[in-house]
């Protein structure tokens, strides 16, 4: 996936997200967020936050910031902010990759099915560590490759296709956790059998050396 055409196929799935795929998340998404535990001075920032299904699910503290590429996908969640008043949440454009905050600005990061639509999965985790406090919660809900062989081919398969619709679909969590460095705490499912899953990570930051020494600091 590359960013630009990320940009464009989710402009048009904005049309139809929350009928659609945002239906079928919205329950997933409620339970991760309860896995926060979010306290009324937090700063969470969610990644690629799309039309902002999360946004109901927040609860009504701390500072919510999310951000996205997609003009159409932050329309709808804009819309959410002001149908709903709700005055601790934000949301603006920018590249989830080059995020423009300091080191150590957040309290919660909420990674939610895009780490399979980014285009450097690897510099996603990178960037959301460094700009997570010591310790924070990272909390990511995603698709990632079986660990069975025959439906690893399948998904390998079916990348392309998949990449057409705005994901890919043989991102392998060993693989991030090989190449990041992250260290999981837990993770689970809601189902015993389902496709996606919860994947909860603390900040360890003794091996993030990136800074940014121009980024801004969240209201
Ligand atoms: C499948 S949607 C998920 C939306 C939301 N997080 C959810 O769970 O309902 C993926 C979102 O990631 C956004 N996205 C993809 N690449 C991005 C990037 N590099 N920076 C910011 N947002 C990105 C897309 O525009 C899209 O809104």
């Amino acid at each position: 996936m590359q960013e630009a055409s990320t940009k464009k196929i989710y402009d048009i799935h904005s049309l139809f997200y929350d009928a659609t795929f945002g239906r079928l998340v919205r329950r997933r998404i409620a339970r991760a967020i309860e896995h926060m535990n979010i306290k009324a001075t937090d700063r969470v920032l969610d990644l690629g936050i799309g039309t902002g299904v999360s946004l109901n699910y927040y609860p009504n503290r701390g500072r919510i910031i999310g951000l996205d590429l997609s003009t159409g996908m932050l329309r709808q969640a804009r819309k959410k902010i002001l149908e709903r008043g709700l005055e601790h949440a934000d949301v603006f454009q920018s590249d989830a990759l080059w995020l423009p905050f300091a080191d150590n600005t957040f309290d919660h990061i909420f990674i939610s099915h895009v780490i399979s639509v980014v285009s450097d999965p690897f510099r996603l985790i990178h960037e959301a560590r460094r700009v997570a406090k010591p310790d924070a919660r990272i909390v990511m809900v995603n698709h990632f490759q079986s660990t069975n062989r025959f439906i690893a081919m399948v998904e390998k398969w079916l990348c392309p296709l998949c990449t057409q619709l705005g994901w890919r679909s043989d991102l392998a969590l060993n693989d991030l956790v090989n190449r990041t460095g992250v260290q999981i705490d837990y993770r689970f499912k809601l189902e015993s059998i389902d496709l996606w899953e919860t994947v909860v990570i603390s900040n360890n930051k003794s091996d993030v050396s990136v800074t940014n020494p121009k980024a801004i600091v969240a209201a």
